[in-house]
């Protein structure tokens, strides 16, 4: 039987049962569990076989519930919470003390945001407690935009997967900290550098991968297809050394017309970085399953989203 259901309230029981159950989100799906229970978060470390060092995110349905799970809202904080919740910006702030240090990984800072999908979103505002959840795939694969694509990775080890449809910005959240009261990105994500500078001005960007090896989504190799898999700007000529491969090919918006190419996905015919973000993983994903020998997949133009995308993509060729 399968395990993807859509019964928010078997959702809600199993969550109550200390359990876990992945849910649906705007970008992509979540591995959750109440964020006070120790049995559960324990369960999404080794459900996920993800090290302890990397710290969660906690999800919430309403801001008013955000004084219990941070200490101080600078300025700016509440601005870009203003503009963007419910929606894919995550904010990591100084935490409150109740806040247990297996979600933040001993740190002082928690990371917060409230989803935006009303499945979800009716779920926690049942629940009494907050949901921690990291992307819904093991440590190092590629994040799940699809219920079939959690219940692919987990289905002897989790209960359920709550049905939220494909998800529609399909990248992980912009995860934006504070130093100094002044907002840094430490990830770059579903809302584009170019939007969140429209509410708070210039933004530092500090790539985590650099910065700190320990953040998690920040580590070199992640977001990563089990096929050995390139990144190019130069897409014929990089089919071209491949002639006597199996190949798979992911571009942006032209289809490509080699010959060579056993399989191919275009992500966005009319250019839309947008309608590309929604797709790109579960493009990705489809590849995976072909058994080719080689995935090539074009760079995005370096703007808007284009920019989070290259970010994953790094990681998913390195
Ligand atoms: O869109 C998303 O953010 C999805 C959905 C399910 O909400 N979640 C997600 O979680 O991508 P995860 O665990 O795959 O990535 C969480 C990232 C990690 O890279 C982690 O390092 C960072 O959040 N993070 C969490 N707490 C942090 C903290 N206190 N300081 C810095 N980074 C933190
Ligand atoms: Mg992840």
């Amino acid at each position: 039987m399968s395990i993807i259901s859509s019964d928010i309230q078997k959702a809600k029981a199993i969550l109550e049962n200390e359990e876990l159950v992945a849910i649906p989100t705007e970008t992509v799906y979540g591995l959750a569990g109440n964020i006070f229970s120790e049995k559960a978060i324990k369960s999404i470390f080794n459900t996920k076989q993800r090290p302890l060092f990397n710290p969660l995110i906690v999800h919430i349905s309403s801001v008013t519930e955000l004084p219990n799970i941070v200490k101080e809202i600078p300025k700016k904080a509440a601005l870009l919470a203003h503009k963007f919740w419910p929606g894919s910006l995550t904010l990591v702030l100084e935490k409150n003390k109740n806040i247990p240090d297996l979600i933040t990984a001993g740190k002082n800072t928690v990371a917060v945001r409230i989803p935006n999908h009303k499945t979800t979103l009716a779920l926690l505002a049942q629940l009494s407690f907050p949901l921690a959840a990291p992307s819904a795939n093991p440590f190092n694969r590629i994040s799940p935009t699809k219920a079939s694509h959690v219940a692919h990775y987990f289905k002897d080890q989790i209960q359920m997967v709550l049905e939220g449809g494909q998800c529609k910005n399909g990248i992980e959240s912009t995860i934006i900290g504070f130093e100094n009261d002044e907002p840094v990105i430490y990830r770059l994500g579903a809302i584009a550098i170019e939007e969140i500078e429209k509410v708070v001005g210039k933004v530092i960007v500090k790539n985590l991968a650099e910065s700190n090896p320990n953040a998690p989504g920040m580590l070199k190799k992640h977001y990563a297809p089990r096929t050995k898999t390139i990144l190019t700007s130069t897409l014929e000529q990089e089919i071209s050394k491949y002639a006597s491969k199996k190949i798979g090919v992911l571009s942006f918006h032209t289809s490509n017309q080699s010959h060579k190419v056993d399989f191919e996905i275009v992500l966005s015919p009319k250019q839309d970085l947008k309608e590309a973000a929604g797709k790109l993983y579960d493009a990705m994903h489809q590849l995976d399953l072909l058994e080719l020998d080689i995935i090539i997949i074009e760079k995005l133009p370096n703007i808007g989203l284009g920019k989070s995308m290259n970010d994953r993509l790094q990681r998913a060729s390195f």
